[in-house]
């Protein structure tokens, strides 16, 4: 038996000392072990941004996954072209067109769902110590890659209309007079995860050309685009600006996230590295669900499901809202046009990571606003999804949340009359959320 030195590591990991220091970003998160007993069938789940896949016809999967195999078998059983499927990547393109992208399919790259074409392009753009600025709050999976490969998140706020293109520009001359190296601008311009909200076609254009003049490269994240509830969302960032752009699509919100399919847009020498990243990472995509995925955009009415999403999730989101007039008409929150979440602003007294484990003990679970932020905001915040869970479900969801929220805010009160605690204070007035400032 090989004897492992004691100076290597631990009890609870022989290896704690060998780990690169860059995974020292990669902690579980605190709330994680909560999220294990939320997901019992009991609890009502607020939190996870779960599709709704139930909403898509089963034949329309296994009908696809029949022809592929009946007419080509061994390619899809066989590894594949580390750019992707050339006939998948023209069909992606017809999808970017309905978002106003115009593009070349030699300029797309197919990746394991777009958490990999932002895990590759992290690879090719960030050193130790660089800066991504990012919306606060921003996604937080987007954020874990980040910190990965040791970069700092800068965030940067947001209204109602989405990023503040003033406060954008604060940041990069603080940034930079700081002597600050300054990657990229990573944005959810549409149906933000989670803040809900839209960046108006005004403010595309005015910061496209902020980061055109400073010289920032922006990554441009669109996964909910084509789930709006009404109007039209503004056409995407890159559809205005090719070369400063890079854009991510995915087929997980529009059709099923199991078949892991993205995508990356990109100016051709960004696209070359890519490719050689993707190569690097996994050797091709896999050629069975692009396949599976072609051969559906081919033959089902795609542009017919997709709608029939937007029915479902515009459905549960005005449930939501309505459920949180009736409950919560003293909170703030926003009213997203499109996509899967609400965020919500408690009084703030209230702290949305110290109140979780009661909101679970009381049968509903969301996500703390402190989990969308590099910086240990948020805590006043909660991000609402109204993706997975039937209207039922949400009414009762929020029913239990705001018991939650009222008890807390009760023993608050008691506390406050004995001066143990400072008075309560309730955010003022609907929009534009205090949180998102
Ligand atoms: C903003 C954002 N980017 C990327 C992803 C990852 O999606 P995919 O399933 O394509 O990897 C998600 C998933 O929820 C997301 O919300």
């Amino acid at each position: 038996m090989i004897e492992s030195s004691p100076a290597q590591g631990n009890n609870l990991d022989p290896w704690y000392n060998s780990y690169a220091s860059r995974t020292a970003g990669l902690a579980a998160s605190e709330v994680r072990a909560l999220f294990a007993v939320a997901s019992r069938p009991e609890v009502v789940s607020l939190a996870g941004g779960m599709p709704y896949v139930s909403a898509l016809p089963q034949e329309l999967v296994t009908g696809a996954m029949d022809k592929v195999m009946a007419d080509q078998g061994p390619v899809a059983l066989q590894y594949g072209s580390g750019q992707g499927v050339p006939a998948l990547r023209e069909q992606i393109l017809e999808v970017m067109a309905l978002e106003g992208i115009r593009g070349s399919a030699d300029d797309v790259v197919v990746t394991t769902g777009s958490q990999h074409a932002l895990e590759l392009f992290s690879k090719l753009f960030i050193d130790p110590g660089d800066v991504v600025i990012a919306e606060g709050p921003s996604y937080v999976t987007a954020m874990v890659i980040f910190n990965s490969y040791q970069a700092d998140v800068d965030h940067v706020p947001m209204d109602e209309h989405g990023l503040i293109p003033g406060a954008l520009r604060e940041h990069i001359a603080r940034l930079k007079a700081a002597g600050r190296r300054i990657k990229f601008l990573y944005t959810i311009p549409t149906f933000h995860n989670p803040a809900g909200v839209t960046l108006t076609w005004e403010r595309r254009l005015e910061i496209l050309e902020i980061c055109k003049s400073e010289g920032i490269l922006v990554l441009e994240d669109n996964p909910y685009g084509l789930l709006y509830f009404g109007d039209r969302p503004p056409a995407a960032m890159r559809s205005i600006e090719e070369e400063g752009v890079v854009y991510l699509g995915t087929f997980s919100k529009t059709l099923a996230p199991g078949f892991r399919l993205g995508w990356a847009l990109a100016p051709h020498a960004i696209r070359e590295k890519l490719i050689l990243a993707n190569e690097a990472a996994v050797l091709s995509p896999s050629s069975f669900t692009q396949l599976v995925v072609s051969e559906y955009l081919s033959q089902a009415d795609w542009r017919g499901q997709i709608d029939t999403f937007r029915g479902v999730y515009r459905e549960r989101k005005e449930t939501m809202l309505s459920a949180l007039q009736e409950h919560l008409p003293e909170l703030s929150w926003t009213n997203p046009n499109g996509g899967f979440y609400v965020w919500l602003t408690l009084p703030e007294t209230l702290d949305s990571k110290a109140m979780l484990p009661r909101a679970v003990k009381e049968l509903v679970a969301y996500t703390p606003g402190t989990a969308f932020y590099a910086d240990g905001n948020g805590r006043h915040n909660i991000r609402l999804s109204f993706c997975y869970p039937t209207p039922e479900q949400i009414k009762v969801g929020i029913r239990r949340l705001a018991n939650v929220i009222g008890g807390e805010l009760d023993l608050l009160e008691t506390f406050a009359g004995t001066g143990e605690l400072s008075s309560i204070r309730m955010p003022r007035g609907a929009f534009p959320p205090s949180d998102l400032r």
